[in-house]
């Protein structure tokens, strides 16, 4: 049931253009965003938006809290549903709480959603399984409609949510008001652009497989970005420690001079996320200063970057997510390329299980 891929993860990645199609059908109508299976409601009392998640799904709620913000104009915060659960949170009513959920089994995640429930918070989860342990607890359910997700390391699944969510931050943006008409149209004429920005060019591969042969022997790994892109980071450094057993870390760009650049030498590798839309300068900067001190750099942009050691060329976009997810394929494809090369089982690692549903 591979499909001629080497690994379900490979046909997982190059399934995404098709099953964010199918996730926004029937949901994007002309320039209108709905939801059928939520009520406008949902937002009666609102004022503030809680998202609890983990690992990849954790990282699809960072991602739309930045949406939330500046689509929805809601206040919006995310956690990590294990340290929600016992740090005494204060919970208001005037909150919605999100849970984001590829299985909707994970245990800490389903029982951050039982507490808020408990709390009498209204509920809502982003999920792939329907009838899954959340989707009977919560509210209100959105399906991601990836379909099923077989490799251990999540793909398809966080392209899904993220969609879903930018989606839930226009129509949450239209409910409130908070969005004008003319920026609802053009935020809807970008979504449709997305199964494009995840068709995968041979090119790109091929630059993946080739950079994974001298990678493979980093020590370390820093991803940066900023805005949407240091979830984005975040997401690309779990991969490669999940499939790939390299040390890896995600890291706001800002943040490397507050300490973490007291690691930079040639040994450590920095894959740079430099979208052409979204603070370019002060990222440009940031790797500058990296570069300065003699780490290696990885440059993924899609303008030209001299001080690269390496370069991925994406395609140009006008829209910032655009180019989020054309970085997000080339993060996936070369933690993939890098764990073949290293022998690994990519689609079921050492130590990780599909579903987590101890604590
Ligand atoms: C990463 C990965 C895990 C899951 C996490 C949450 O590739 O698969 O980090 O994202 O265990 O799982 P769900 O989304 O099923 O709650």
């Amino acid at each position: 049931q591979k499909n001629g891929f080497r690994f379900f993860m490979e046909k997982e990645i190059y399934e995404q253009s098709d099953v964010v199609s199918d996730c926004m059908l029937g949901r994007i109508k002309d320039s209108e965003i709905n939801f059928d299976e939520i009520n406008p409601s949902i937002l009666d009392g609102i004022n503030e938006i809680k998202i609890c998640a983990c690992g990849t799904s954790y990282h699809a709620g960072i991602t739309s809290s930045y949406l939330f913000e500046r689509l929805s104009k809601i206040k919006c915060s995310v956690e990590v549903a294990s340290e929600f659960r016992y740090k005494e949170p204060l919970l208001t009513t005037d909150t919605l709480f999100i849970v984001i959920s590829q299985s909707g089994e994970t245990a800490d995640t389903l029982e951050a959603l039982k507490m808020a429930k408990n709390a009498g918070l209204r509920t809502l989860v982003v999920c792939n399984v329907d009838n899954s342990s959340m989707t009977r607890v919560s509210d209100a359910t959105i399906l991601t409609r990836a379909g099923i997700e077989k490799g251990v390391a999540s793909t398809k699944a966080f392209s899904t949510q993220t969609v879903v969510l930018w989606m839930l931050s226009l129509y949450f943006g239209k409910i409130r008001n908070s969005i004008s008409k003319e920026k609802l149209q053009s935020e809807v004429s970008t979504l449709r652009e997305v199964p494009k920005s995840l068709k995968i060019e041979d090119s790109i591969h091929e630059k993946a497989k080739r950079l994974s042969k001298r990678y493979l022997h980093g020590h370390g790994f820093f991803f940066i970005g900023r805005d949407v892109f240091y979830p984005l980071a975040l997401e690309g450094a779990l991969k490669l420690k999940e499939i790939s057993y390299l040390h890896a870390e995600g890291y706001p760009a800002g943040e490397m001079k507050h300490g973490p650049i007291a690691l930079a030498d040639p040994e450590l590798f920095t894959i740079a996320l430099m979208p052409q839309n979204m603070l370019y300068d002060k990222i440009k900067s940031n790797v500058e200063e990296l570069s300065a001190r003699d780490s290696t750099i990885c440059a993924i942009s899609p303008l030209d970057f001299d001080l690269a050691d390496d370069f991925i060329k994406i395609n140009k976009s006008e829209h910032y997510m655009l180019e989020f997810f054309e970085m997000l394929v080339v993060l996936q494809l070369l933690s993939m390329e890098i764990s073949i090369r290293l022998g690994n089982d990519v689609d079921m690692p050492r130590n990780l299980a599909k579903s987590v549903t101890v604590e």
